[in-house]
């Protein structure tokens, strides 16, 4: 049976950094949420892009690209997509929670990644409980 998952209360159930929890499934795709705070790792996804929605607060992504690195600043309210294969390194100074989409399966740290800190956790994404 589907209900409505209210994302505010979805978030109120874990305070795990970087830790991606699954709210619903669109098709083959998860919508996740988490929350976020200092930095994350440099990692890329081989075969899929990566959307981005900040719920709350405000995230940078640095980005390796061919033409060189650059970083976006996303405001509350504000949508990017990370395009498949690009390096990327989420960043929030004072904190931010996510709504992730991307395909089912897909890895939190990428297909590979730089040494992982121990603040990171690689997951496909945990269940929401309670
Ligand atoms: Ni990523």
């Amino acid at each position: 049976m589907t209900e409505p998952i209210e994302l505010t209360a979805a978030l109120s159930t874990f305070d795990q950094l970087w830790s991606p929890r699954i709210v619903t499934q669109v098709n083959d795709y998860d919508v996740r949420v988490a929350k976020v705070a200092g930095e994350h790792v440099w990692h890329a996804h081989d075969d899929t892009d990566e959307f981005f929605l900040v719920l709350d607060g405000e995230l940078t992504i640095a980005l390796r690209e061919q033409s060189g690195e650059r970083s976006v600043v996303l405001p509350k309210g504000a949508v990017f997509v990370v395009p498949r294969g690009t390096e990327h390194k989420p960043f929030s100074k004072d904190g931010a929670s996510l709504l992730l989409f991307e395909p089912t399966g897909t890895l939190s740290v990428g297909d590979r990644h730089d040494e992982l800190p121990g603040h990171v956790d690689a997951t496909t994404g945990h269940a929401l409980s309670g």
